[in-house]
Order: C-alpha cells, then structure tokens, then sequence
C-alpha cells in the first residue's frame, strides 16, 4: 500500500499530506453533514434525496439492506435488518479543514458474546471526499479513512459501548444506477486499493410484459426444438435440471457459476436452495422448461421463479456448449416470455455478472434493460491490504 502509512494515534500519511484521522470532533457536526449534502446531491442515488441530517441514516440503512442481496446475487423483497448506528471517522486537513469522511457499522452476526471479533461494514457512498480536491488528494483522503477505520480497534465499542473489539474482516457493498456508474466504479476502486476483493459485478435486468414492449421484439427465426415443462421438485427431472446446469455453466463467462459447475453437489444445493425460496426468500413455484431436439435429447434450459403476483424472475438460462450460437438461447428467452405473459405477468427480471457480455448482450436484444448493478466487497484481516 504505497504512500499511505498508519501511525500511531490513528494519523495517516498519505504521501507528502498528513490527514487526521479521528472521529468528527463535536460528534456529526455541520461541517460533516454540508460536506455530506455536497456529495450526495451529486448522485441520483435515492437515498441522497432529502434533509442533510438524515442523509447518513439512510446510507446505513442501504448497507444492511443490500449486503445478502449483493453476496447472493438475488433481489430481496425482506425487509432490512436494523442497523446499528455507525462508526464515523472525519479526515482533517493539516490546516484543520475537513477533508472527508467514512462511516462503517459492525455487523450484528459477528459480535456475538463468545465472539470477540468485529466486522466492518461500511456505508455506500463513503468515503465522502471533498469534491473540490483534485482525484489524487481524493483517493489519497479515501485511502487515509478506510485504511483508519480498519486500523482504529477501538472504534468498534464506539457505537454500542461495548469497548475495544479488533476487526477481523470488513465488507463494502453498492448498488448503483447507469447514472452513478462513474462514481460508483471510483469508489469500488478505491476499496480495490485499499486490498478489498470482489467477486464479479451483477448487473440486474428487466423488461416490461405489457402488449407494447411485446410488438417491439424482433422476430425469432424458427427452431426445431420442442419446449417441455419439467418440475425439479421430483428425483428424476432434479437429476436432469442439475446435469444441465453444470453442463451449461461449466463453459460459459460467468466465473462464479463456472466453479460451482465443477460440481454436481454445489449445484444440487443451489438449485435446491433456489427451490426453497431461500436466495432473498421471495420467489415461489419454479418453472422449468427444457429445449430438446427431434430425438429428444436436452439442449438448454430457461429456469424461472414467480415473484409475487405479478413479476417474473430468470433466475438461469443455460445452452450446452454444442447447440450454442444457433439462436437456441434467444428461442428458450421468448418462450420465456411467453410463458409469463401467459401467466399474467407484466414484469421480467434476472440478474447476470458484468463479464457474461454473451448473455448481455442476448438480453439487450431481446428489450433488457439495466435497472441496477451490485457489487459486493470483502476484506480480511491477514490478508492484502493490511497496514
Ligand atoms: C448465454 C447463452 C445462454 C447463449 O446461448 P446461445 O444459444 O448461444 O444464444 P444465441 O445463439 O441466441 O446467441 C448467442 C450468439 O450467437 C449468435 N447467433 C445466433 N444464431 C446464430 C447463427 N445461426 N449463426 C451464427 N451465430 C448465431 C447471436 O447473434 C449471438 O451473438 P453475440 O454473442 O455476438 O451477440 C449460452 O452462451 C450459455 O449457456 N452460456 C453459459 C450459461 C450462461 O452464462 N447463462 C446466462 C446466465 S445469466
């Protein structure tokens, strides 16, 4: 971690700038919240909508709202756990100015009695730099806070009287908009620097059901796949579902889902997972159709859940690797489609990782469209990133 230092007391030396690091002197005070109203009318972010002095809350609240959605990668209608009230660190110039800010919460599950042991979860959009620095002096501020936060042990008591707890692992999680996409991008790479890893970006997708959006679609060239309903709740069709979910995945551009394709028990424990209602706990009825050949062989599938009464979810589409490239994934989407038009259904959603552009680019073409991108990050202590 070059150019940014830990001393003693909690000073961070960010190059030839010494920030202080040390918890706004008198508490959140004005200076803090104006510096936090400057950032946040920045973005389009809803949470920055509003009074200044609610502003904070309201990032807290986005962070436990979205960390199980952003680590499993499915859309949470759950409401969010109770936040704690966050840890808040102010950077101040040399000269005493207020530089930036961040702000961090310890994660309820980890501070059990016997556990000793603190994570960090820190707020989206924070740090919040002064925008008036120049990008150098920001991500140095940026660097300087969170490195702090994940050096001051003594901050994790702070919130809950608790006393000194080392944090052991810190987590950062952000969902943002094609509109806060740039500065979303600049403070995961901040996180990056700072030795948080991620795994791929999601991007969430959807698309309206109605009559309109429907006369829109290109027209399909035909195939001579059949498309047949099965129900992986019974033994013989989970063994074909789990056979062509780790044939699909285990070629594809989706990394996450590659590894688990290498084995048959990691994908029989998420489909059944998936079955269960379990990723976000608001999905029910899963529908399954298989596209098979004129000699019956299975070539792809399109797995989707009900969510609520009246949205679709796909929650995989998947083509085996010799019958890619024909417009077999395109076909099993529209009849997708039609399925939940069928079922009365007005919206459409899925979630895919940023790399898979195959897949992206299959579901722009068929009247996708970006709705949001979650990106969750992980930091553990002995690993990079330590000071
Ligand atoms: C994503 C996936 C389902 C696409 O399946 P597919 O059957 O190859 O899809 P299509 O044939 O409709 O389209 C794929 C490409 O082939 C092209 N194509 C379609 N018909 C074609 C034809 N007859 N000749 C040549 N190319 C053709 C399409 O234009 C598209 O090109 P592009 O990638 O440059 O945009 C498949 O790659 C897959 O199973 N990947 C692994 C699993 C996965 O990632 N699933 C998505 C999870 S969110």
């Amino acid at each position: 971690m070059s150019g940014v230092r830990c001393g003693p007391g909690g000073s961070v030396r960010a190059d030839a700038a010494e920030w202080d690091i040390r918890p706004p002197r008198t508490g959140l005070d004005g200076q803090v919240l104006a510096l936090l109203g400057a950032v946040y009318s920045r973005l389009s972010w809803a949470g920055a909508r509003g009074p200044a002095d609610t502003l904070l809350g309201r990032a807290v609240a986005e962070a436990a709202a979205i960390l199980p959605e952003a680590a499993s990668g499915s859309i949470s209608q759950e409401g969010a756990r109770r936040p704690e009230p966050p840890v808040v660190l102010a950077a101040y110039s040399p000269g005493g100015a207020l530089a930036g800010m961040v702000a961090a919460n310890r994660d309820h599950k980890a501070s059990s009695a016997g556990d000793a042991r603190s994570v960090l979860v820190f707020v989206p959009w924070s740090p919040v730099v002064d925008p008036e620095l120049d990008a150098e002096r920001r991500e140095q501020v940026a660097l300087a806070l969170i490195l702090g936060a994940l050096n001051r042990d003594d901050l994790c008591g702070q919130a809950t009287g608790d006393g000194a707890v080392p944090v052991e692992s810190a987590r950062y999680a952000m969902r943002f908009t094609s509109a806060d996409e740039a500065e979303a991008h600049r403070m995961i790479a901040w996180y990056r620097r700072a030795g948080f890893v991620s795994p791929c970006e999601r991007v969430i997708m959807s698309r309206p059901l109605d009559q309109q959006s429907d006369s829109a679609d290109p027209p399909a060239e035909p195939g001579d796949e059949s498309f047949v309903p099965i129900d992986p709740t019974f033994a013989g069709d989970f063994g074909l579902a789990v056979s062509l979910l780790q044939g699909a995945f285990a070629e594809g551009d989706d990394p996450d889902a590659q590894k688990m394709a290498r084995s048959g028990e990691a994908c029989s424990r998420w489909l059944a997972a998936a079955l269960a209602g379990e990723r976000g706990g608001a999905y029910a009825h899963g529908l399954w159709l298989v596209a098979r050949d004129a000699s019956g062989s299975a070539m792809g599938f399109a797995f989707l859940l009900e969510r609520g009464p009246t949205a679709l979810h796909l929650a995989d589409l998947g083509v085996l690797p010799e019958y890619r490239r024909r417009g077999l994934g395109g076909r099993l989407l529209r009849e997708a489609l039609r399925l939940g038009r069928r079922r009365g259904k007005s919206e459409i959603t899925l979630v895919v990782v940023a790399p898979n552009q195959t897949a992206l680019r299959l579901y722009e073409r068929l009247g996708f469209r970006k709705a949001t991108s979650l990106c969750a990050m992980e930091w553990a202590r002995g690993q990079s990133g330590e000071l």
